[in-house]
């Protein structure tokens, strides 16, 4: 069965968001290692990593399914921000914002009767999960030892620990 011009339509536009968010931690981490938080910019790198490589799912799956990937522009992300905890409120602010995207096009998929993409979008919907308990873990952590001291530092250590 061919992609439908629509699905496919709405399928890049995702492709943009997943490297939109990439862009977007990518900044994060150049926020927080320009504030001494290592830990935080290697875990935020890997991020951005991760969302790349959801990009490239998305990618795949339009020319497995014979359509043709077309990119758009990117805006330019925030740069600043106000501290650890700042950051991850937006992180989990924008992961909440892809996870309403992906059941919008999973909604797309089962109004079509697409059942491939519903599959790959299945995964994706999985993945949100776990990306929203990942943010909203480490955001709670953060309300709890704040922006400075030992504990910081404590999880600093903690995040740079994530493999890529
Ligand atoms: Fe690609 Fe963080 O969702």
């Amino acid at each position: 069965m061919e992609l439908s011009k629509k699905m496919q339509d709405a399928l890049n536009e995702q492709i943009k968001e997943e490297i939109a968010s990439a862009y977007i931690y990518l900044s994060m981490a150049a926020y927080c290692e320009s504030i001494n938080l290592g830990g935080f910019a290697k875990w935020m790198v890997n991020q951005s990593n991760e969302e790349m490589s959801h990009a490239m799912k998305f990618y795949n799956y339009i020319y497995d399914r014979g359509g043709r990937v077309v990119l758009e522009a990117l805006d330019k992300p925030a740069t600043e921000f106000g501290g650890p905890t700042d950051v991850f409120e937006k992180t989990l602010a924008h992961e909440q914002f892809i996870t309403g995207r992906i059941h919008k096009l999973y909604a797309m998929a089962s109004e079509e009767k697409d059942y491939a993409s519903l599959g790959v979008l299945q995964w994706f919907v999985d993945e949100q999960v776990e990306e929203e308990k990942t943010a909203g873990d480490i955001l709670e952590m953060l309300k709890m030892v704040g922006d400075k001291g030992q504990g910081l530092i404590m999880l600093d250590r903690q995040l740079a620990q994530r493999g890529g």
